[in-house]
């Protein structure tokens, strides 16, 4: 297939139907056109062709210059494809850092901050709701310091019993407790040179609380079962979606240890406030989880990524994440489109200029700017009801169809 720049493709093939053949085209070259041609035409098999990707239907017979024409264009537009795409993929990567994807702001002052603090040994906090990506922060600060090829173990507080946790941490001589038959290394032995992450550290127990205070300060600590203590160098970098400042006033935290973790800190922002980032992040996941399922999905829609800009996203990085993943498993086509959105999300939004008790002015806006986004959207959301006829729209909008496509142009009304 990757020799061929179009295909004209019969639907009535000896074998397989060329349905079928279109489709094992569209998944493996999605860029090649298709120009579909068959004497047998309908409106279905044409509607089914043209959803599953066709550039084109041909029905039979046809005049040769039309073809040659059709070819030109195909070829033309899956260039201009082509190259959207690489550009796409180049933006992507200008906008990386490490594995981290963002280019808001925030996020680039977040990379800056990294770039200063990563070379030192301070300890650093980061704090952000779950899901905002505080373990792939972590990542980047140790692939940034000189430690990157030392280990960067990961250490989820919530997930290890509380009982277990300092013997997981500091590890413990033979016979140190009930069920220690052997002597295990503790991770802080294991990550010796490189960087331990401590991921929901708000949930350590006091006792806990006081061993780690030690290492952060002295560099050493005991294993369970033994006073000989242990030198090492190791990059602490905690985690929590749980105020640690509020724990610490309820006296469900030590304050000592806090100031000692709260040297360096990452307040990494939710998604909800980078709204930039969504479009970037949400084709960085089509395009991995595309990858890892062995799919060739082109894009995804224009109204997908609207939705996606207008929801709020309360799991942030991890519930796009999430939702990219199901419409990647689900898609069968090249695009994908809303209805493989999860249901709250399909629906257009409400409009957000009539709130219960009146209009609002939205800040920052004139009246004139609020008034002409009103048209716009109404003018579009009719637009939409009627497939872009403009007539017909005009008409549910009873205006004069001069009128409307006016405003259209001066609205910079789109589809
Ligand atoms: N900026 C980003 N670029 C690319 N992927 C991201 C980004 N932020 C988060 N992710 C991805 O989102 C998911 C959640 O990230 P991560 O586990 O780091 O979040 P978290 O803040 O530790 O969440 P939790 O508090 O729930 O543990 C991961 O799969 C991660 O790879
Ligand atoms: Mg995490």
């Amino acid at each position: 297939m990757e020799q061929f720049d179009a295909v004209l493709l019969d639907l009535m093939l000896p074998g397989r139907g060329g349905m079928e053949v279109l489709q094992d085209i569209r998944r493996e070259q999605p860029l090649v056109p298709v120009l579909m041609m068959t004497a047998f035409s309908s409106v279905e098999n044409a509607v089914e062709a043209m959803k599953l990707g066709a550039f084109h239907y041909l029905p039979k017979p046809f005049k040769n210059e039309e073809v040659l024409n059709l070819v030109g264009q195909a070829i033309a537009q899956s260039r201009l494809r082509q190259e959207n795409q690489q550009l796409r993929r180049a933006l992507l990567e200008r906008h990386r850092f490490e594995r981290l994807v963002g280019k808001s702001k925030p996020m680039q002052e977040l990379y800056r901050l990294i770039e200063q603090i990563a070379p030192s040994r301070s300890t650093v906090l980061i704090q952000g709701e779950s899901g905002t990506g505080k373990e792939l922060f972590a990542h980047a600060i140790h692939q940034r310091s000189g430690r990157a090829s030392a280990p960067f173990v990961v250490v989820n507080c919530n997930s290890i019993p509380s009982e277990l946790l300092e013997a997981n941490l500091f590890g413990h001589t033979r016979g140190a407790f009930t069920g220690a038959t052997t002597a295990r290394k503790g991770l802080f032995e294991v990550a010796d040179g490189g960087s331990i992450f401590i991921d929901e550290i708000s949930s350590i127990r006091p006792e806990t609380q006081a061993k780690l205070l030690r290492v952060i300060q002295e560099k050493e600590f005991m294993l369970l079962g033994s006073t000989e203590p242990i030198r090492v160098d190791v990059r602490i970098i905690a985690a929590t979606n749980i105020d640690l400042k509020t724990l610490v006033e309820r006296g469900d935290f030590r304050d000592d240890l806090y100031y000692r973790l709260n040297v360096i800190v990452l307040d990494l922002p939710p998604l909800r406030e980078r709204v930039e980032d969504i479009p970037l992040l949400a084709e960085h996941f089509l395009q991995k989880c595309a990858a890892e399922n062995g799919k060739t999905i082109e894009r995804l829609s224009l109204t997908v990524m609207e939705r996606l800009v207008r929801y709020p996203w309360p799991g942030n990085v991890r519930e796009l994440e999430n939702v990219i993943e199901r419409a990647v498993v689900l898609c069968e086509g090249w695009m994908v489109d809303v209805d493989l959105l999860p249901e709250e999300m399909r629906s257009p939004p409400s409009s957000t200029l009539q709130p219960l008790d009146g209009p609002v002015l939205p800040e920052g806006t004139t009246l004139n700017e609020a008034v002409d986004r009103f048209e716009r959207e109404l003018i579009q959301a009719t637009l939409r009801r009627t497939r872009g006829v403009q007539k017909r729209a005009a008409e549910m909008l009873g205006l004069k169809p001069t009128t409307l496509n006016e405003k259209i142009k001066r609205l910079k009304v789109t589809l």
